[in-house]
């Protein structure tokens, strides 16, 4: 067999040979015509990756040079890649295909063996981490603005990631972005497009590349991590559930692995064709964004239980038959449990949250005895982590959970390891939540959005309360005394690198915290970020509204930074 067992290093040579042994010679297309070309080009002032790679408006992708400029950028910051892989593949949206043929051409004509890329230009991100793993590639490069609108006017976005199959740490997206201020050319092959929807392999420019089921290498890791005999019989038993894929990226994912391996009924994965524009709609997992499924959950009709996924896969959420559970509970829930499924029988090396994510981790964490790790916001910062064996399970309060199989958050992984969990437990989902609060106290939590605010006027309202940090501790305000605030700064424990400017918290003496921050992944404005988090060890009073139970650290927060008066917003634009 050509294509299976891949050594990821000079793959190329390894496959010409095996040809050449068979008599075989490689299917080229258009021969003759795949020389290199260099392209003249000038720097763009714009293309800082933020918190998870570049992401602009369509049009701004559309600008003649501007991918070439970023990806040849990206080549250029790395090393010794020449004859080995680079997995590419994105989450449908629009634009997706054109780049994905721009990246393999470039990728020939700087020097890559192989290019893995899976059918149609798709690869949730998830699965891109995957095969990245799986198949030893240098690294690879993903498509996708995660779970922004797409469309014509949507957005775009180019993230790369390494070896270990995560994105980039800042030390490599740091001089991608010192390159795109310098680069004068770029290498790409003079080729027409690529056939993205034939299985199979090809050869362009003395590059290798195939064409991969976007689904089969996911769907094999997940089986490997979960008791899907369980799972089945769950179904099979008359078990009810609605995925709502909306219209991103991971409709293929869920119907083959819940549907046809699983045996959940047709229909139960709704919204599971990937559409460029994702049907119109923002494909975020949220209360506002999922409404429907909310909506449904909460009714009468309700299955047993509801989840999504976002744009490009990464993200979940989670809704049992009467209750929404908080991606921090979620965390906390399944990391407390993760030890009834088969790939975390051995337990938990430790847990990592980012820092605005609620602290209902960390008490699992302290009763299993293992380490919780407080990081920065965006996935980027559990990689060193996952990779030095010092946590297992991981997850954002941006409805992001996932473990070291992969290293990005899995929103379909969230999902199983429920099922896992509901199969093992046989108890509603309803049920878990309470009792979990019972055992540890529920931690209240929510995050206010104010999206597409002034730039400048962010920027003060964060510097005026930043420069207030220091004459904080001690006052009394109506959420209570504060006990210590700061600008949030991360020091890596496996490499030592520090990342300032985090965040800004306001801790209170009680456990609750405020804490605000600045988006780094919005294309339009700035959005405002405020976390708020209320701790009640006593179960009598875990029926609160979750707003009102918030509702004093809403007020606190607004007289400590002016929120509404520097804003000039009188409410913010998404609750979650
Ligand atoms: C947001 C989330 C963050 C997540 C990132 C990428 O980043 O808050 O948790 O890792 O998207 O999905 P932000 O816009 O807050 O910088
Ligand atoms: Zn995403």
């Amino acid at each position: 067999q050509v294509w299976g067992e891949p050594p990821a290093r000079h793959y190329h040579a390894l496959y010409l040979a095996l040809l050449a042994a068979r008599g075989q010679k490689p299917t080229s297309i258009r021969k003759g015509a795949m020389s290199v070309v260099t392209v003249a080009t000038k720097p763009f002032a714009d293309q800082k990756p933020g918190t998870s790679g570049l992401r602009k408006k369509v049009p701004v992708f559309q600008q003649p040079h501007y991918v070439e400029n970023f990806i040849q950028s990206i080549f250029d910051s790395l090393e010794d890649y020449a004859g080995t892989s680079l997995v590419v593949g994105g989450d449908g949206r629009y634009y997706n295909r054109e780049v994905v043929q721009t990246v393999i051409r470039m990728a020939a004509a700087n020097g890559f063996g192989r290019v893995l890329v899976g059918r149609g230009g798709l690869l949730s991100t998830p699965a891109a981490s995957c095969v990245i793993r799986g198949r030893e590639a240098f690294g690879g490069i993903i498509l996708s603005a995660s779970h922004n609108p797409g469309g014509p006017d949507g957005d775009f976005g180019i993230k790369y990631n390494i070896g270990n199959g995560g994105p980039a740490p800042e030390k490599i997206t740091d001089a991608i972005f010192e390159r795109t201020k310098t680069i004068s050319e770029y290498r790409t092959l003079d080729l027409s497009n690529v056939d993205l929807d034939r299985l199979g392999a090809i050869e362009i420019g003395g590059m290798a590349v195939e064409v991969i089921d976007p689904v089969a290498d996911y769907q094999a890791l997940m089986a490997s991590l979960f008791d899907f005999t369980a799972i089945r019989a769950m179904f099979a038993s008359g078990f009810t559930m609605r995925f709502d894929a909306m219209h991103a990226v991971t409709g293929p994912y869920a119907r083959a692995i819940l549907e046809e391996e699983l045996g959940a009924p047709a229909g139960t994965v709704v919204n599971g064709t990937p559409l460029p524009d994702f049907g119109g709609h923002h494909p975020d997992p949220n209360l506002v964004h999922a409404k429907e499924l909310y909506d449904l959950m909460m009714s009468d009709a309700a299955p047993d239980f509801g989840a999504a996924s976002d744009g490009d896969g990464d993200r979940n959420l989670i809704i049992g038959r009467g209750v929404f559970v908080t991606p921090s509970d979620s965390l906390a829930i399944l990391a407390a449990n993760a030890h009834l499924a088969p790939g975390y029988r051995q337990g938990l090396k430790g847990i990592a949250r980012s820092m605005p994510t609620s602290g209902a981790a960390d008490r699992v964490a302290a009763k299993l005895g293992v380490a919780c790790y407080e990081t920065p916001t965006g996935w980027k910062f559990f990689g060193n982590l996952l990779d030095a064996g010092l946590a297992t399970i991981c997850g954002e309060e941006s409805a992001g959970t996932g473990s070291d199989h992969v290293r990005e958050k899995d929103g379909l992984w969230a999902v199983l390891l429920w099922l896992n969990v509901l199969a093992a437990r046989k108890q509603p989902v309803l049920e878990i939540v309470r009792e979990h609060w019972a055992t540890y106290g529920r931690n209240y939590y929510s995050r206010h959005d104010y999206e597409e605010v002034d730039a400048k006027a962010a920027n003060g309202l964060m510097d005026h309360l930043r420069a207030r940090l220091d004459s904080l501790p001690g006052t009394r305000l109506p959420a209570g005394t504060v006990q210590a605030a700061d600008d949030f700064a991360y020091s890596d424990p496996v490499d030592g690198s520090v990342s300032a400017n985090q965040g800004l918290r306001v801790l209170f003496t009680d456990g609750s915290r405020i804490v605000l921050r600045i988006s780094g992944t919005g294309t339009a404005g700035a959005t405002l970020r405020l976390y708020l988090e209320r701790y009640e060890p006593d179960p009598a009073r875990h029926g609160q509204d979750t707003q009102a139970a918030l509702a004093d650290l809403v007020e606190t927060a607004d007289r400590l930074a002016e929120l509404k008066a520097r804003t000039g917003r009188q409410a913010p634009t998404v609750i979650t």
